[in-house]
């Protein structure tokens, strides 16, 4: 028998027990007359005790393991004269009475502590040695807990979870495909699913009413914190539906998640439209945990018809601008002139790409003072204060451009004030559903129309007669849901007409031709009684790292990818050998 109990199990109620334990050698102290040994396993660690004077052998024996040893032992559980109340066993120890070694181990490449002195790299390198450690570890079971409790609550629902396959077709739109060659059919490859988008509507097709499953994709794109090649989606489907009960059933099972595996109740989730979430956080995944909300001095004339504005001419950059808009930092007016310079180069850095940065303090006594004074008076400047809702000693930023671009660049400060406000704490949480997005957007470098959920996307039944006037208008019955400000999931109500599917694919550059070749199967199955369906599918990940509070969803992952995609542990990818190439007619 390797072990009567778990190395997190034993407690002052199992005084004078004998007990087997196995597991590695944490930590070891050699106090002269006694020797401890703290031993870990998954569920905990217990101490154990050598008495050089009761034995000196098995002291002698401990001491010479060495971190990682894998031990069992056999003894008394005691209680300890010093007890620890940081740990769960703290209270007793083993009186060891018989010691093996199992394996011994080389001295880890790091340390397997709570906080390691390994750098990113050295941990996926030996992840089999991180995961040892406690945060890792318990990582990986939230994630295992939380796919637990999506199946109880999806199989509640009457969801079916159905496999779909792996080696697929390419298809043109979306990521890159990561394509595999087929030896039985040189020439030609299979692609890996980006999701299992159009089989799930295959399967409403076939009459499945609700389908679910928890599902690898992968993506050949740009690697980020948030982002893997390949990743886990919880993808759901269902049949006879509007976007109203698609909305209800996946903000049930948010609301079971965060209950049942995070004990906090979640109220009802706002709904913000995507033009609304544009306008005033410049995002279509706003981080609602904040307000601090843009205000428009100068609105796009596209949007209000008329430009509106409340700046009188003299500054060029704001006289040039399209849009100019700002957000309020309260508390913010005592900012140095140090610290105003680095939001500045914050915004200036390429990956943002600002011309530059306006501010204006309201100073305790309600005077401003302003980075544009030369341009305007202490009306005009209290003006601004005015709608900007600005109180003595906050302070506004302002930004000018191009309505999109400096939208998007104020977004990014907006966040970068939150975290440096302590604004952003992930123990909290700020759930909501974006919706109405815009169908289509327009790629300029292409000159093309792109979808901007998916082709399968279906348009909002009153803009459908805009798909002959105005593209850039029809709104989508897509939707998308965010938590503090990640896109934890989106999914739509579908197309299920052939008709309407084939003028998508039309609007998408798409030949008739190509569009049989591409989507004929899922064409053809509409032309035998397609139900009305839709559906979501969550980043599994994502939602793991957020529960977790955490932003990168690598260490949620047991043996995820670098962000140059490799997985430095296994070595891939990696070359092929010649014969292999061969065989696959490379
Ligand atoms: P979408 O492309 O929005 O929709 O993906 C759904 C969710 O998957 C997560 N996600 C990722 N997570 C980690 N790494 C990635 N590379 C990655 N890419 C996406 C996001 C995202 O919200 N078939 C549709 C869903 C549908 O319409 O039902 C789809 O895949 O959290």
């Amino acid at each position: 028998m390797h072990r009567s109990h778990t190395c997190g199990e034993l407690r002052i109620s199992d005084i004078n027990k004998t007990v087997t334990l196995s597991g590695w050698l944490q930590k070891s102290r050699d106090l002269g007359g006694m020797t401890f040994i703290d031993l870990r396993d998954r569920y905990g660690i217990t101490q154990l005790a050598f008495n050089m004077e009761s034995n000196a052998a098995l002291c002698e024996q401990a001491r010479k393991c060495g971190r990682e040893y894998v031990l069992k032992v056999s003894g008394n559980v005691i209680e300890r004269s010093s007890k620890n109340t940081n740990l769960p066993t703290g209270e007793i120890e083993i009186e060891v009475t018989a010691f093996e070694v199992l394996n011994e181990a080389q001295t880890p490449p790091f340390t397997i502590e709570d906080n390691t002195d390994g750098g990113d790299d050295l941990r996926m390198k030996y992840r089999y040695l991180d995961i040892r450690r406690t945060p890792v570890r318990n990582n990986l079971l939230l994630r295992h807990k939380m796919s637990q409790q999506t199946r109880v609550y999806l199989d509640a629902q009457q969801f079916t979870e159905v496999e779909t396959p792996v080696l697929i077709k390419s298809t043109p739109e979306g990521a890159r495909d990561f394509v595999v060659p087929s030896r039985m059919n040189q020439g030609q490859f299979y692609a890996l699913p980006q999701s299992p988008q159009t089989f799930k509507q295959l399967l409403m097709v076939a009459g499945m009413d609700r389908y679910y499953q928890i599902v690898k994709c992968f993506r050949d794109e740009d690697l980020r914190a948030d982002r893997q090649p390949e990743f886990t989606q919880i993808d759901c489907e269902m049949s006879f539906v509007e976007q109203e009960d698609i909305l209800n059933m996946f903000e049930g099972l948010v609301k079971h998640l965060f209950k049942t595996v995070m004990g906090i109740d979640i109220k009802e989730l706002p709904r913000m439209s995507y033009a609304h979430a544009a306008k005033f956080y410049g995002n279509d995944k706003p981080d609602t945990r904040f307000e601090m909300t843009f205000v428009e001095l100068k609105s796009a004339p596209v949007e209000t018809l008329h430009a509106t504005s409340i700046i009188p001419a003299g500054f060029p950059v704001f006289d040039n601008a399209e849009l100019v808009v700002g957000i309020c930092a309260k508390g913010c007016a005592e900012y140095t002139r140090k610290q105003l310079d680095e939001l500045t180069d914050f915004v200036k850095r390429p990956q943002i790409g600002a011309t530059g940065l306006v501010y204006a303090r309201v100073n305790a006594d309600g005077t401003i003072k302003s980075s544009v004074d030369k341009f305007y008076d202490e009306a005009t400047l209290k003006t601004w204060a005015e709608k900007f809702d600005a109180e003595p000693g906050d302070l506004m930023l302002i930004m000018a451009g191009q309505a999109d671009k400096t939208r998007k660049a104020l977004s990014e400060l907006r966040l970068e004030m939150g975290t440096r406000l302590g604004l952003r704490n992930n123990n909290s949480y700020s759930c909501l559903w974006v919706t109405d997005f815009p169908l289509l957007e327009f790629n300029e470098e292409e000159n093309r129309w792109f979808a901007m959920h998916h082709p399968f996307t279906a348009p909002k039944p009153e803009d459908i007669p805009l798909l002959e006037t105005n593209l850039g208008a029809v709104r989508a019955n897509a939707y998308d849901m965010v938590i503090n400000g990640v896109e934890v999931g989106g999914g739509s109500i579908r197309i299920f007409n052939k008709d309407l599917q084939a003028k998508m694919f039309n609007i998408l550059g798409f030949t008739a031709e190509e569009a049989q070749a591409q989507f004929g199967f899922l064409m053809n199955a509409f032309e035998y009684g397609a139900p009305p369906h839709g559906g979501i599918a969550f980043g599994f990940d994502r939602l793991c790292s957020l529960f977790g509070g955490e932003n990168s969803i690598r260490d949620f992952i047991a043996f995820p990818k670098n962000n140059s995609g490799r997985d430095v542990m296994i070595d891939a990818p990696s070359e092929i050998d010649t014969k292999q190439k061969k065989e696959l007619g490379l």
